[in-house]
């Protein structure tokens, strides 16, 4: 095994469908634009490898930014460096509320750093004159706020931004959030959330990208550079936040805020890559979280904030508290008072106190009285500083005000936010119906009824952080269908709302469905309080009376397609036996309505693919498809056992082990039959994979594997041929499959193409039984395969040899 510093290789990428020079490390973002737009294998240059390129550089490793940062810092008193490690919301609490005084105040005096939910120009510039004007030291504050899915253009949340599988198209949507925040004076989003998340019940689920380690660090990446830019210092470049560093995903229960325990190897194989991802693409800050994890929290946990983060990742920029996560420590039971709350928290790493009041009113006296050194409140500002600096914010301290409102909603931006809808969207089922598949519609439908509380719901379309999002910009799914169809086709029945329907509501929703002659259900969560922070469910059907809505609009026997707005997966069984047809549609951003009727009448073929494990029942959670094999696996997950059958082995006896969809799972409007795996090799040496490895950032192909995938539909489509691989014989169990790779190829009908994935020793590479990253002796197995549960297998020896 080679030491952990080799960590740094992990977020490489290690696949590269197009063939890889001896420089060139293409990001996925690459690889998915390639995918798209290249149809053959062409070993040129990518146009996106210098984004790549960026990933590696760090942009606070300047000698004259520290000399900058230092000149400062000998000018600063002791009160006015506390100063800069202390954060408020300025405007609508989203926690618990501070005990802080009045912001203009604070900031007269230099006791305020950074200030959020804040927001535009005028605002904005009108309290940083108060910091640049009025302080001794003219240092200006950071305007932060939580950017989750764009400012004012609202993309689909994070979750279904995952569900294109497509880095280049997430990039896109955080630089239009980029451009339009920095036009509103901010400069800072406290985004991407990149918790792995394997439990549906965690509301939180909405926010990230899934369940999966490798997605979510190109997604990770993605984020970065698109909030970040070319170039820090640019007016519209902002700040990314990556967060919450790290395990609050692995909450017990899926209860938001409750507890982690999380073995170091379960940390460093799972969670922590889409962070390691995220800093290494230049992250300015992170932020810690509210869990604790093995028993220490994670807003004082050294380990993961000095060891990790720090010392062996290098990282430069400054870590936020999440909102009191500071004070939380008390409630946590780490510290009896705020002092010791303070202390441990700023000893562990945390640079800046969002909310928690603490770092301002006990810093002064920790020093004084020599619990904490001069040294360790230099280091904490000059974290903060270095970012201040590198982003320009000195030089350039506001904002353009006649330049905000143009920013804002641009075409070219509305236009990206249809296309990431669209391609969000995950085709679950289509069943056939009088012949051909339900989807998709023709445009030529007589008439069609318009069911359920979410068929005319704009506000609910923004999803759970809504950031600048208004409702009034947003498309809802009544509206695009009368303007594509025209009011008298199209029969609106709401049939109740969310959590409460009455007989009558139902009744009518029947009528309509009776009367037209197919009937689309917009069913699912209300956004803002069943999804998202402190929106835990412990049962993931559908709320209120949907369930009976959908059973009796289906009894009419008229065709149905149901389209599911929600922040998580809904255990509905009974929707995915009888309904012709279900689409995923997560909430879709601004474009919500528009996006659907362009999937939904085959303008657009639905691309999505889950980016989670869908469960049947919630009491199967967590569930996630790289799970370990265990010494009893179940032979068939697909059914729980049968009297007679083998017992003692790892299922339940009333519930199959299998999820509802897999992992990767979409359909699309024509099929796509994938033959087997091959591997060019039948064995690598371990010593080869050894020095490439070590040969940090020179990747070289060491396996080639490919499938043959043929269109064996009437209509062009895209396949996401996803590569996984297993390893067997290693000194820790690994999961039965891991993703290692994916690429987009399009297929007209009857056209078939070689697929190839060139795989690096980085493919091959864990974190092994001493917590130290590299290759071991196995025997590999490598599918190429629709999704997380099908393909046919090759098989390769990784020998000591
Ligand atoms: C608490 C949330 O956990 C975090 O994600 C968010 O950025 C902060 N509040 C600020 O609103």
């Amino acid at each position: 095994m080679i030491s952990r510093k080799n960590f740094r290789a992990l977020s490489r990428v290690s696949v590269n469908v197009y063939g890889r020079t001896a420089k060139a490390i293409l990001s996925f973002s690459c690889l998915a634009l390639c995918a798209i737009f290249i149809p053959t294998h062409s070993g040129a240059q990518s146009p996106a490898a210098s984004a790549a390129d960026r990933t590696t550089t760090n942009p606070f490793d300047s000698p004259a930014l520290d000399q900058k940062v230092n000149e400062l810092l000998q000018k600063m008193t002791l009160q006015e460096k506390i100063g800069q490690l202390v954060q408020y919301s300025g405007g609508q609490a989203t926690g618990p509320t501070s005990g802080r005084t009045d912001d203009q105040d604070m900031i007269r005096k230099g006791q305020v750093g950074s200030l959020f939910n804040v927001t535009g120009s005028r605002e904005t510039n009108a309290l940083q004159k108060i910091a640049v004007e009025n302080t001794r030291l003219h240092i200006p504050l950071i305007f932060g706020l939580d950017l989750i899915h764009g400012y004012r253009t609202t993309f689909p949340i994070p979750l279904g931004l995952a569900a294109t599988w497509q880095p280049s198209l997430v990039e896109k949507t955080a630089r239009v959030a980029a451009q339009e925040a920095s036009a509103g004076g901010v400069r800072w989003a406290f985004s991407p959330m990149v918790d792995i998340s394997r439990d549906a019940r965690w509301g939180r689920i909405a926010e990230g990208s899934g369940e999966d380690p490798f997605l979510g660090s190109a997604i990770a990446r993605a984020y970065v550079r698109g909030y970040q830019g070319e170039h820090l210092d640019a007016p519209d470049s902002i700040l990314a936040c990556v967060k919450h560093y790290v395990g609050y995903g692995a909450a017990e229960g899926g209860r938001d805020y409750n507890s982690t325990e999380i073995s170091e190897h379960t940390l460093r194989q799972y969670y922590l890559p889409p962070f390691r991802a995220a800093q290494q693409a230049g992250a300015a800050t992170f932020m810690s979280g509210f869990n604790s994890l093995n028993g220490v929290p994670t807003s004082a946990n050294a380990f993961t904030l000095k060891q990790i983060l720090r010392s062996e990742w290098g990282f430069k920029g400054f870590v936020v508290s999440d909102w009191t996560s500071i004070p939380e420590l008390m409630a946590h039971g780490i510290a009896t008072d705020g002092a010791t709350a303070a202390r441990k928290a700023l000893l562990a790493g945390v640079d800046m106190d969002m909310m928690g009041n603490l770092y301002h009113h006990d810093l002064e006296q920790l020093v004084n009285s020599g619990q904490i050194s001069h040294a360790d409140i230099d280091e904490a500002v000059r974290r903060v500083l270095r970012v201040k600096f590198a982003m320009g914010l000195f030089d350039r301290p506001y904002t353009e005000e006649k330049n905000e409102s143009p920013a804002m909603l641009r075409p070219e931006s509305v236009a990206v936010a249809r296309t990431a809808a669209a391609q969000s969207l995950v085709l679950l089922r289509n069943e056939a119906v009088t012949g051909s598949p339900m989807l998709p519609l023709s445009a030529n439908v007589s008439s069609i009824a318009l069911v359920g509380p979410l068929s005319d719901d704009a506000l609910n379309m923004i999803g759970s952080w809504s950031a600048l999002g208004r409702g009034e910009d947003a498309v809802s799914l009544r509206r695009a269908l009368t303007e594509k169809l025209g009011a008298s086709r199209v029969v609106y029945a709401k049939g109740g709302s969310i959590l409460d329907s009455s007989d009558s509501d139902i009744a009518a929703a029947v009528h309509a469905a009776q009367k037209a002659s197919l009937t689309i259900l917009a069913l699912g969560e209300d956004s803002p309080t069943m999804t998202g922070e402190a929106a835990s469910r412990a049962w993931l059907g559908l709320p209120g009376r949907q369930q009976e809505l959908l059973e009796k609009v289906v009894a009419t026997g008229k065709p149905v397609v149901l389209i599911l707005f929600s922040g998580r997966p809904l255990t509905l069984p009974w929707a995915f036996e009888h309904v012709p047809a279900v689409l995923a549609a997560w909430f879709p951003g601004v474009q919500a309505g528009n996006a659907i009727s362009d999937v939904l009448f085959g303008d657009a073929a639905p691309t999505g693919h889950l980016p989670l494990s869908w469960p049947r029942l919630a009491a199967q959670e967590p569930l996630y498809y790289n799970a370990l094999n265990t010494g009893r696996p179940a032979s068939d997950p697909e059914h729980p056992s049968v009297q007679g059958e083998a017992k003692y082995i790892s299922r339940y006896i009333d519930a199959p082990n299998s999820p509802q969809f897999p992992f990767g799972f979409g359909l699309t409007y024509t099929t796509f039959r994938y033959g087997p795996t091959q591997s060019q090799t039948a064995q690598v040496a371990l010593a080869d994979l050894q020095k490439l490895l070590a040969e940090k950032g020179k990747p070289g192909s060491v396996v080639s594997v490919s499938a043959e995938i043929k269109n064996i539909g009437a209509r062009p489509g895209t396949a996401l041929a996803q590569l996984y691989v297993r390893l067997d014989g290693t000194s820790v169990a690994m999961p039965v499959r891991m993703l290692k790779g994916f690429q987009s190829v399009s297929l007209a009908p009857g056209e078939s193409r070689k697929v190839t994935f060139e795989l690096d020793a980085e493919t091959f590479a864990f974190w092994g039984a001493e917590n130290t990253y590299g290759v071991e002796p196995a025997r590999v197995t490598i599918w190429i395969a629709p999704n997380s549960a099908e393909g046919q297998s090759a098989k390769l020896e990784i020998t000591a040899r």
